[in-house]
């Protein structure tokens, strides 16, 4: 199922935003696509944007996996990570996207011979470019392919211990199927001991969602769950949820393109029952739609007040990992946007 682009008004517009669940490999748009394919002498199956937009054609997450990793093959080179990072940056800056926390897939590319360090290299260098030059703070948090073994994401820890500076936390990422959270419990426990902060995808409507939620919440112990609606189906679940503050990033127009809908309601229902919820853009390239779209796509359907959507901007930076002061400038900068706008 899609949704029609609701628009985007003038409030959310000119809300200041904080991103916690972005892949940049997701933030791919077409155009650069082609851009980077000419650039490497790669050729795409495709003859122009609007036919490979065409093949984006998935209804569950394995079929829009596939098109995501087939995707990112034109990423080959430090400036081809910075020139997806710095596309990113740019419209995160002008959409008031004040704050991000950015997913990546460094498995991606390194089990296709690319190192690591040109990945962290490219993305960290435009990030950096971008704080300079418009004040939009983007960090990274580096996902590990749970479809992998969880031998391959330990190796790829290790390997990251020498950028540490560069990232502030870990996730985990891919198909959901078969992988539970347990399969990475060692992973988890070094990522902490060596000072990263851990979230984890519990994609939406998967088999054993609330069972995977429960090893994220009882057995793991991550800081924030990526998704995680089905938490609702368990009330003494969601219950420690809420008790823990534990926060829920989730994402409506990419629910809406891999499930029955954009769970509206069930964000509605986490907002009254004081879940920490954010929403999120996920994979914009692939389910259209940046942050504002996506607040935008639920307003209407989840009955987002001005209020609501000022709360799930304060809720994103509570549950951020971002240093105080810049939590501070943020919250200061939301309260006098409210404060002016009367609400
Ligand atoms: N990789 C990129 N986007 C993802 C998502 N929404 N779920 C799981 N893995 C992903
Ligand atoms: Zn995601």
């Amino acid at each position: 199922m899609t949704t029609a682009p609701a628009p985007v008004d003038a409030f959310i517009a000119g809300l200041p935003k904080c991103e916690l669940h972005l892949h940049i490999e997701g933030t791919l748009e077409p155009a650069l696509k082609f851009a980077l394919a000419q650039r490497g002498g790669i050729a795409l199956p495709y003859a122009d944007e609007s036919a490979l937009r065409a093949a984006y054609d998935f209804h569950d997450l394995p079929g829009f996996l596939a098109v995501y990793y087939e995707g990112m093959s034109v990423l080959r080179t430090e400036q081809d990570f910075y020139d997806l990072a710095a596309a990113y940056a740019a419209k995160a800056h002008a959409q008031k996207v004040r704050y991000a926390e950015i997913f990546f897939d460094p498995q991606a590319h390194t089990a296709r011979g690319v190192a690591f360090d040109t990945v962290v290299r490219g993305l960290t260098r435009a990030l950096d470019d971008a704080e300079r030059a418009t004040g939009f703070r983007g960090r990274l948090v580096m996902c590990f392919l749970r479809d992998f073994q969880a031998e391959f994401a330990m190796a790829t820890l290790v390997q990251s211990l020498p950028y540490k500076e560069w990232i502030v936390g870990v996730g985990l990422d891919s198909d959901e199927a078969g992988n539970p959270p347990v399969k990475f419990r060692e992973v988890f426990a070094r990522a902490r001991a060596e000072g990263y902060r851990l979230t984890m995808h519990c994609d939406v409507d998967q088999e054993n969602s609330t069972e995977h939620i429960r090893q994220v919440v009882e057995e793991i112990g991550a800081d924030r769950i990526d998704h995680g609606v089905n938490a609702l189906e368990d009330p003494a679940l969601l219950a420690r949820i809420r008790e823990r503050g534990l926060g829920l990033t989730v994402c409506p127009i990419s629910n809406a393109h891999v499930t029955d809908g954009m769970k509206a309601a069930e964000i509605r229902a986490l907002l009254d029952a004081d879940v920490k919820v954010t929403v999120n853009s996920d994979d914009p390239a692939y389910f259209p739609g940046y942050v504002a779209e996506n607040l935008a796509a639920l307003r209407g359907p989840a009955q987002l007040s001005d209020a609501d959507l000022v709360r799930l901007q304060r809720n994103a930076i509570e549950i951020s990992w971002a240093a105080p002061a810049v939590r501070e400038e943020f919250l200061a900068e939301l309260a006098a946007y409210a404060e002016n706008a009367g609400r």
